[in-house]
């Protein structure tokens, strides 16, 4: 069947079983391959990504939860690294293996849309679902904060 979504701004429509999980369309009919197939479980958000701005599990969401509404991946925070959280995980050096890191970028990205200054415990409380094989949870935290630093001195 058809189904239309915004993908990163962008409208598509997808031949797919309304059934299908969006982390299989994201990937396999759009070819966006920035989102990461973990668990398949909602255990460790490496396919985390953001439906209507607010963070999901991709690999257990269906298509049909996704028709006329905008999905964004991590391929849609910038086209060049721009993204102010994309500059802090570069120069914080956050990512080791880097396969839960496009998950973690889009809950932080949630997490920045909603809270401009978030404690220690607000980031911690919103990153708990991301697991992180390689234990890059301090610098993560420490981006966050870059991030939202620059967030909020570029709208001053
Ligand atoms: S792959 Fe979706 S939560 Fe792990
Ligand atoms: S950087 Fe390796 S799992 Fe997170």
């Amino acid at each position: 069947m058809s189904t239309r979504l915004k993908i990163n701004g962008r409208a598509v429509e997808v031949q797919a079983e309304s059934d299908t999980p969006l982390l299989w369309v994201i990937r396999d009919e759009i070819g966006l391959t920035g989102t990461k197939f973990g668990c398949g479980a909602k255990l460790c958000g490496a396919c985390t990504v953001l439906l209507d701005g607010e963070p999901i599990r991709s690999c257990s969401t269906p298509l049909s939860r996704c028709a006329d509404r905008s999905v964004a991946t991590v391929e849609g925070l910038s086209r060049n690294n721009s993204h102010p959280l994309q500059k802090a995980w570069i120069r914080h050096d956050v990512p080791q293996c880097g396969y839960c890191q496009s998950g973690q970028l889009m809950s932080a990205a949630a997490l920045l849309a909603r809270n401009k200054n978030p404690s220690d415990g607000e980031i911690d409380e919103a990153m708990k679902g991301n697991v992180c094989r390689c234990g890059t949870y301090v610098r993560v935290r420490a981006a966050i904060k870059t991030a939202a630093a620059d967030m909020r001195g570029r709208k001053a």
